[in-house]
Parts: structure tokens; sequence; C-alpha cells
């Protein structure tokens, strides 16, 4: 077999992503330029990698193989490239960040702190839900992940660096603003914008409410903290939302937060990655200034919409 790091690298993406056209993105290459080079591939093994089932594509046996292998090797060439970064000062190279949609409000404050400090590293960040992030970290696509708790089966080093209130919003001119304390009963009568499947901001509210015993009436699903406020703000309903994403709402009077018994919902951001992986210097310098500056330049509380008790 007569394999370039090149095609491994190619082959790797086309795995990984599950379609041409999105490894073809991410490597800054045409699409025939990677169906090309899995035909070459192909013709080196002596076997069909890839077929094309239907509008998907399927890896073959010979294909999950070498995909296993490509991926082994991607990650070795990473931890080479890390490790002549490390020797050139550990303050130079890549460094791939993945973090949930709530968390990402704070992060960009948070990478402008640190890319002042550290001019030279290339920062790429990846904005997406929980599920997402749950999958770049078990892929080994992002190198630092910042989220809510990871899930107990995955094999991660995570450490808590900020709280992360999740609060009851309403229009101002909402009729629930009258009210001083509102009975998380009484939510059962309004409709309700609640974020898609995968989001961690749904996962603890459909469990707080379970766990109350609150059925809400109506749902009506939206796929962004940016469209829930939108609504929410015209009067479609009121939604659950992190309070670090609406600090701005808030000063400009756009929405309230409700004063709703039981809430907020008190969830973690944490900052994580794969256990075993070895950290590149970027990685490494930047989970240490999320623990040591997240809490400094996290909003004052005032502003993340906790309700005063
Ligand atoms: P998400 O982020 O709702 O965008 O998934 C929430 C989180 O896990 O903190």
């Amino acid at each position: 077999m007569q394999l370039t790091f090149r095609q491994l690298q190619v082959f790797e993406a086309v795995a990984r992503l599950g379609s041409v056209t999105r490894a073809a993105e991410e490597l800054h290459l045409t699409q025939p330029a990677v169906s090309m080079q899995i035909r070459q591939i192909e013709q080196s093994v002596g076997l069909p990698l890839i077929e094309q089932v239907g509008k998907r594509l399927q890896q073959t046996d010979a294909g999950a193989v070498m995909a296993h292998h490509a991926r082994l090797i991607a990650e070795q060439l990473r931890d080479i490239e890390g490790a002549i970064e490390d020797l050139k000062g550990g303050d130079t190279g890549r460094l791939r960040i993945s973090v949930a949609t709530t968390v990402n409000y704070f992060t960009t404050r948070l990478l402008a702190a640190y890319c002042r400090e550290y001019p030279r590293v290339e920062v790429s960040l990846d904005v997406t839900n929980r599920e997402a992030v749950i999958r770049h970290i078990a892929e080994n696509s992002a190198d630092i992940v910042l989220m809510g708790q990871p899930p107990a089966g995955l094999d991660v080093v995570a450490e808590p660096f900020m709280e992360n209130p999740l609060v009851v919003i309403a229009a101002p001119d909402h009729e629930l603003t009258r009210h001083q304390r509102i009975p998380l009963r009484t939510l059962e009568q309004y409709p309700f914008l609640i974020r898609e499947p995968g989001s961690g901001t749904r996962l603890a509210m459909e469990r707080f409410f379970s766990d109350h015993r609150i059925n809400l009436s109506r749902r009506i699903e939206m796929s962004s903290n940016e469209a829930i406020k939108q609504s929410v703000e015209v009067g479609l309903g009121l939604g659950v939302v992190s309070g670090h994403t609406i600090a701005l709402e808030l000063e400009a009077h756009r929405l309230v937060v409700l004063p709703v018994a039981r809430f907020p919902i008190r969830r973690t951001w944490f900052v994580a990655h794969r256990a075993g992986r070895r950290l590149s210097g970027p990685a490494r310098s930047f989970r240490a200034f999320v623990l040591a500056h997240a809490a400094a330049l996290g909003p004052p509380p005032e502003q993340r919409g906790e309700p005063v008790t």
C-alpha cells in the first residue's frame, strides 16, 4: 500500500463527517479533489472503502478498519505537531475549542483576553449545542470544550469554572411581571419557547419540570438562544435560558426575569478535554487561563438574571 499522510487525512475527514462536501469544506479542498483522493486510496488498498447508500455515504468493512487507523494516525500527527510547538516555546500553534451555545456569550470575552496574552496561538472556535460538543470531544476534533456537566460515560477530565443559572424570561409587558413571587405550577398555563433536542439547556429544563411534575401546556421549539429571546420579547411565550445570554436585553429592558419559585435552575460550566490525551501547549495555556480568569471576566450577578430572593 502506497498511502500518503494527506490521503489518510482526507479519508479520516470523510469518514468522520460522513460527507465529501463537508470534508472538502473542512480541508479547504474542492469536492472533486476529495473524491479523487478517495478513489486513489481505494485503488491503492484494493477494496472499496465507501459506498453511496441512497443519499448517505456508508463505510464498507474495509472502510471502517481504515477509518479507525486513520483516526489514530491523525491523533498522532496532531501530537507530533503539539510536541514540536512545545519545543518552540508552547505559546504557538493551533487551538481548537468547541463550546455549548450558552457558554459562547461569555467565551468571546474570555478569548479576547486569552488572545491578547497569547497572540501567536491560532484559535478556531466552534459554537454548537451540548450533543455536538460531546461528539467533538469523543471524536477528538476539539482540544478543549466548554460545556455543562459532561455525561458520566464520557471519558474526560472536567473541571468546573463557573455557575450557569437558568432563568424564566418574559416580555416586560407580560401579565406575570406584576407578581412578586410566582408558584412553579402557574407556568403550566403559558406557552413556552424551548430549545431543540440535543441542547443542554433543554435537557436541564425538562429534567427540572419532570422532577417537579410540571406539564407545560404548549411548547414551541427553536434551535437558538437568540430565536428564543426574540420570540419571548415579542410575546410569543415564556422561555428558560441561561442568565449569561440575556445581559444586554435586561439592560435595555427588553426582557425581564420572572421571580418563579425554585428558580433559577443551578447548572455549572466545565472546561474539559479527553482523558489520556496529551494536551498541546495552547490547550494547556487556554485551560489554565479559563480556570484562572473566568470568574473575573464573567458578568456580575445582577446582569446574569438571577432573581433577587
Ligand atoms: P446548549 O448549552 O443548551 O446550547 O446545549 C447548554 C450547556 O450545556 O450549558
